[in-house]
């Protein structure tokens, strides 16, 4: 067993003995055959909480694999050793743990597992492996470089951020949460960039605002609205992890982040420079997680396992400021949020969220019954009424994967005739 930092051992499978007379608090277990016994053995043993992701070289050495493994450190209590069969997988998997910690490039990451004689280095597939996960490369290149229309706008009514992304090149264009009463204002921009609008997302359903989604598509025929499939919501596309959404030449990928309600997700750029988290996390704080199925724990791990593990200098765009921000980083996030940041533990977080004692949202009753429905008002009165017949420019299937929306809509428990906030 070797010591990496302070909060961090790894080894290979022979140091399992001798973990246990030290002063480790958790292990996380990188090899699948050996991990079955032993993790279960160890836990026995010390009764000290254990986690086990497969990975095998070299066709697991993967982001999501990486993303998985520091997901899994992320909830572990420290110290925590990192076990495989030789020390190899774990040594690179410490170096990526604290790379990214530290806001290291690859340069720098290497320089320092170089000095400290990790045994991975040795080893091709498993540098390639630390250095695509230290240094986003060939996706590193910053937004401007690589083409990118980019605007970030305010609507002051509701405090919310709307984002239009366009891929110069080919024109094709994304709204991210827009709000109705901001169509013209909207669709002006996009005109005057010379770019057409290709989709309209929505991180979740929203309680403060009415989404302009179906505004746009009455405009602009041809767009698509979006919406996570576990929102209970309507749109034309419902979304899915790992859902890549091109425009263009460019893309965003979802990353679902429940908690502030069951639905939510956030968009990330194909540069993994910049992250759309909506309500889930905002710039030193987060959204309430009261009602729509939220639900603080599930926030917590939301943001510990899906947005805290991306690069540290990762740009967060929020879905809201209220105090005249209107950016900040991965790193910033983790380090200086005070409900989520260093030293909160989820436990910290329920109590925080459970105190906020915030009053309930002055539009809620109009805004989500309507975003239920892709933010057609018309639709929701007739829903609420008993009517089924589909109002304008509600979809009445997924574009992606052609399931009827209505069917989807009952699935997530969202009838036709009760279609508003109670439902939630
Ligand atoms: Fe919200």
């Amino acid at each position: 067993m070797r010591k990496a930092t302070d909060t961090l051992y790894y080894g290979g499978a022979d140091c399992f003995t001798a973990a246990q007379t030290n002063d480790v608090h958790s292990v996380l277990f990188l090899v699948p055959s050996e991990a079955a016994r032993i993790s279960e053995e160890y836990a026995l043993g010390r009764k000290i909480p254990t986690q086990r992701v497969l990975v095998e070289a070299p066709s697991g050495l993967s982001h999501t694999v990486a993303a998985s493994c520091l997901a899994a450190l992320s909830i572990l209590p420290t110290p925590t050793l990192i076990v495989c069969a030789s020390g190899n997988r774990a040594s690179a998997l410490a170096a990526i743990a604290v790379g990214q910690r530290s806001g290291w490039g690859a340069q720098t990451t290497l320089e320092w597992a170089l000095e400290n004689r990790l045994p991975f280095l040795g080893t091709q597939g498993l540098r390639n492996w630390v250095v695509s996960m230290v240094e986003p490369a060939p996706l590193a290149a910053p937004m401007e470089t690589r083409g990118l229309v980019f605007r970030q706008l305010f609507d002051a009514g509701s405090s919310t951020f709307t984002y239009l992304l366009g891929d110069p090149i080919s024109g094709e264009a994304v709204l991210i949460d827009p709000v109705l009463g901001k169509v013209d204002r909207d669709l002006g921009l996009i005109n005057e960039l010379g770019l057409h609008l290709t989709m309209a997302l929505n991180t979740h359903v929203h309680a403060d605002h009415v989404s302009a989604t179906s505004a746009l598509k009455l405009k602009v025929p041809s767009c698509k609205s979006a919406l996570a499939a576990t929102s209970g919501g309507a749109a034309d596309i419902c979304l899915e992890d790992g859902d890549r959404l091109a425009f263009g030449g460019r893309s965003l990928t979802v990353i679902p982040t429940p908690g502030h309600t069951a639905g939510c997700v956030s968009f990330l750029l194909d540069t993994r420079k910049a992250v759309f988290t909506g309500d889930a996390l905002l710039v030193r704080g987060c959204g309430r997680t009261d009602f729509q199925g939220g639900s603080a724990s599930t926030l917590y791990t939301s943001i510990h396992t899906r947005i805290f593990t991306l690069p540290h200098d990762c740009i967060v765009f929020p879905g809201h400021d209220y105090n005249g921000h209107t950016s900040s980083t991965v790193g910033e996030e983790a380090r200086l949020n005070p409900r989520l940041g260093v030293g909160r533990s989820q436990g910290d977080f329920v109590g925080i969220m459970a105190a906020l004692q915030l009053a309930r949202p002055v539009l809620m009753d109009v805004a989500v019954p309507a975003n239920l429905w892709d933010g057609d008002a018309e639709r929701a009165a007739l829903v609420a009424a008993g009517v089924m017949e589909a109002g304008r420019g509600v979809p009445t299937q997924c574009a992606r994967c052609n399931k009827a929306v209505e069917d989807g809509l009952k699935e997530a428990g969202v009838g036709a005739a009760s279609g508003g906030a109670g439902a939630l």
